[in-house]
């Protein structure tokens, strides 16, 4: 399954007014995750790649709590990139062992913290390798280390998250310090593996797989170099998924075939991998429902205002055109609305400038007061960047499971918002 049906949408959401999980009138915004969508990911992810792999997930695509505890029986483990995930990954029950910690910005008590907990940490420059260094001499550890490597295969389609162009805040440039890279390997007898991430969407499996060879090849010069194998390879994520449904979903299993091919080639097939995919496994696993307030319906132009804007939808809003989710519109019941006639209408959030917009000119069926529309695939990167402007709450988050719903995040209160800004 590419997609969670429509059909499945609008029973879910049903159902959870009639067993009372939605208070209607009060939850003006619902998030809806999927878990058994997100364990066929995994799945699929597991039967693509070599055995010898270990899965991690990007934390910072999705850190409800409830969904990284449960996690966790899926035998994979998480990608953190700061103190703050570092500390959510051992709270909700991962084995230190199955912690990847990458971040630019790594300060030397996270550091000493992550060696204190034998945890993976991969540098992201020769500075940071540098501290490594200093702190390992204070204490004993067995942290794995890797080194980030920009790869420079270019950008995406999508600038703010392609970091393996020329220039990218991350990692080593491998053009320009090719020499030193291997030079690090020769100083450091403990960095034992390289990290690259080309980057989030907008860089397609062709970019991802350029990355990689260039890897398989700096690798083995390495190995030439040092007279011993290096331990991992960790990929990063990067994986496209398909928003407005036209696209072709990724080809997981071709991605990790072209993988297992190029590992062949260059003879290291019994390498470590470590990934480290956030969008491919949540993107696609949630949905956000939310109400319609108001149905603008203008001489030039229809306007639906709704509950969420940029605090849910930060990059939809910020770079129009690049994000395009899907809609549906549901009745006050949950009904799906069909209807002859259709609208384009804009997509509005509740915050207060002006390009507080989700998507522009979507065609629907008549919209008023009272229907929810339904915005697809917000299962990654959505809540993970949520804003606080305007003081706005939170939404009620629910896990279905089978058939069973729970809600695993309660709707914030006007109270919560108070504690947030008093501290
Ligand atoms: N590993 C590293 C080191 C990363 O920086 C990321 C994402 C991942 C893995 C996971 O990448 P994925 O498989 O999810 O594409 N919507 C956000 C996306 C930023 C991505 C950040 N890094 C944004 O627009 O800022």
């Amino acid at each position: 399954m590419d997609f969670i049906p429509k059909d499945e949408i609008s029973e879910s959401f049903i159902q959870c007014v009639q067993s009372g999980l939605i208070e209607k009138g009060l939850d003006t915004t619902l998030i809806f995750y999927d878990f058994d969508f997100l364990t066929s990911r995994i799945n699929a992810l597991k039967a693509a790649f070599p055995a010898n792999t270990m899965h991690t997930v990007a934390i910072k695509a999705n850190p409800l709590i409830k969904i990284l505890e449960k996690i966790i029986n899926t035998d994979i483990g998480v990608e953190a990139a700061s103190e703050g995930e570092l500390f959510l990954a051992e709270k909700s029950g991962f084995h230190p062992s199955r912690i990847v910690f990458d971040s630019p910005a790594k300060t030397r008590n996270e550091i000493l913290l992550a060696l204190s907990k034998n945890i993976h940490i991969n540098a992201d420059s020769f500075m940071e390798l540098k501290r490594i260094a200093e702190l390992r001499e204070q204490i004993n550890t067995s942290s794995k280390i890797g080194l980030r490597i920009n790869p420079q295969v270019g950008y995406g389609t999508i600038t703010a998250t392609s970091v393996a162009g020329n220039y990218s805040k991350f990692g080593v440039p491998i053009k320009e310090y090719r020499k030193e890279i291997i030079e690090s390997f020769e100083k450091y007898e403990w960095l034992t593996g390289l990290h690259i991430h080309i980057g989030s969407q907008g860089c397609s499996m062709g970019m991802l797989l350029t990355g990689f060879e260039e890897i398989l090849q700096l690798i083995i010069e390495i190995e030439n170099r040092i007279n011993r194998k290096l331990l991992f390879i960790d990929i990063g994520g990067g994986l496209p998924v398909s928003y407005d449904h036209n696209q072709e979903p990724s080809k997981i299993f071709k991605y990790g075939a072209k993988i297992q091919e190029l590992l062949q080639k260059y003879q290291h097939a019994e390498i470590l991998l470590i990934t480290e995919f956030g969008r491919y496994l949540h993107a696609n696993s949630g949905y956000t429902i939310s109400m319609v307030e108001y149905a603008k319906q203008y001489i030039e132009s229809n306007t639906l205002i709704i509950h969420v804007g940029a605090d849910l939808f930060l990059r939809e809003c910020l770079n129009p055109g690049q994000w395009l989710h899907k809609f549906i519109l549901l009745d006050k019941n949950g009904i799906i609305k069909s209807g002859e006639k259709k609208l384009k209408y804009n997509i509005a959030g509740p915050l207060c400038f002006a390009g507080d917009i989700i998507a522009r000119d979507i065609e629907l069926p008549i919209a008023e007061e009272g229907d929810y529309l339904v915005i697809y695939d917000t299962g990654g990167y959505t809540f993970g960047m949520w804003s606080k402007y305007v003081s706005r709450m939170f939404p009620k988050t629910i896990l279905k499971t089978g058939n069973t719903f729970e809600i695993i995040r309660n709707r914030e209160k006007p109270e919560d918002i108070y504690s947030f800004w008093s501290g």
